[in-house]
């Protein structure tokens, strides 16, 4: 009997030793696998840690959106062959988000790459935009999503927006509702919009009973004008997401000045007082006003600088002293506030526009 106990002690002692081992083994693993909890309770990877960026923002649906993602628009390096290997090597590094539109004209180059990455599609986020030039009215708009789908070979996108509410009230709500049936019937997880306006905003819930968008994606960095910084707050308390655009100046501004050039000297100053790229700066200032980054690039150097945004922080003076510099030259649309409805490029023909 008392030998019988001490078997059972024993046994009780080296389960409660081999627990403490692996817990031990588990706290080690985290802490060396680069992973870290910020204050705010969000993951965030060390600088050298060639993991996968975690940090995630929630939308109203609880549906946690990757934070830092990647864009695909505008510049050469978007299309065909280009877009199809530097989106390989973004998801091969460990980059989950892809921000694409119709009017990118690289849903099938994207679409490969991401059939071609072996990675299951549950694990990646595809965000994709109707254009308000093509998709006229409902009706247009549910053909459209069907023909993104096929065209990016998934049967659901986890976030589609209306690109811009170039269409006036009437025709905007219509794609609105477009969007709230696409949800409904499962092609598409969350709906949003790009561009919109405040009012415009009000304007699309009000027609749908109060429906608001999920996230609008808007231009956003430290020069942008007041009237978009306004936005982005009204949006925080809305629960609306904002998806920052634009973070790095806009694909003109790098072809225009040459890679890397012309930052702006308070940037250089406070990116080398964290040891850390200009890029990164930028791309933590709208990290830190809890909006999602989808900064483009055509070279594997810059996609992995940007997916691998440090976890340091900017203090506030650090923030004021930034936005307090002159806009860059070239900067894009740094004064232009959100655009307004009946935009007059939306007239153009689609098969025109190369872009939007
Ligand atoms: N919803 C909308 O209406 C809208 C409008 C504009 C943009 N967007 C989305 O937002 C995405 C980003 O905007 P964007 O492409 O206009 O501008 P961006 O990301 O601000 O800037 C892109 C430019 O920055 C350069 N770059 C990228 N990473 C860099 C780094 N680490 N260091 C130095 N240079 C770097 C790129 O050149 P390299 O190729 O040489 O790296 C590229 O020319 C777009 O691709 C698109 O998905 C949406």
């Amino acid at each position: 009997m008392t030998r019988n106990r001490t078997v059972a002690l024993s046994t009780t002692a080296m389960g409660v030793a081999m627990a403490l081992f692996l817990v031990l083994v588990l706290v080690l693993a985290l802490t060396f696998s680069g992973r870290q909890k910020t204050s705010m309770g969000k993951t965030t990877i060390s600088p050298a840690s060639p993991v996968s960026p975690v940090d995630t923002i929630r939308l109203r649906s609880g549906l946690e959106m990757p934070a830092v993602g990647y864009g695909t628009c505008c510049r050469p390096s978007a299309k065909g062959e280009a877009i199809f290997k530097s989106t390989k090597i973004f998801l091969k590094n460990g980059g989950r988000l892809i921000d694409t539109a119709m009017a990118y004209r690289n849903h099938e180059e994207i679409g490969k790459a991401i059939a071609k990455s072996g990675i299951p599609r549950s694990e990646i986020w595809i965000t994709s935009k109707i254009a308000p030039n093509k998709a006229k009215n409902y009706d247009e708009c549910l053909i459209d999503v069907d023909n993104i789908l096929e065209e990016l070979e998934t049967p659901y996108l986890d976030l589609l927006l209306i690109h811009a509410p170039k269409l006036g009230k009437e025709r905007t709500t219509q794609l609105w509702k477009c969007l709230i049936e696409a949800r409904h019937v499962g092609k598409v997880k969350s709906i949003g919009v790009s561009n919109f306006n405040r009012g415009e905003i009000e304007d699309i819930a009000e027609a749908t009973n109060g429906e608001m968008p999920e996230a609008n994606e808007i231009q956003q960095h430290p020069w942008s004008s007041q009237e978009w910084r306004d936005l982005a707050r009204w949006q925080k308390k809305q629960g609306i997401a904002t998806i920052a655009y634009t973070s790095l100046g806009g694909s003109r501004f790098h072809r225009a000045e040459g890679d890397g050039a012309a930052w702006p000297g308070k940037v250089t100053r406070v990116a080398k007082a964290h040891g850390v790229t200009e890029a990164q700066v930028l791309l933590k200032w709208a990290l830190q006003h809890d909006m999602a980054v989808i900064p483009g690039s055509g070279s594997k150097e810059h996609i992995l600088e940007n997916l691998m945004v440090p976890s340091f922080q900017l203090s506030e003076e650090e923030i004021l002293d930034i936005e307090s510099a002159d806009a860059p030259r070239d900067w894009w649309d740094s004064k232009r506030g959100p655009i307004k409805y009946g935009d007059e490029e939306a007239t153009r023909p689609w098969e025109e526009r190369k872009n939007g």
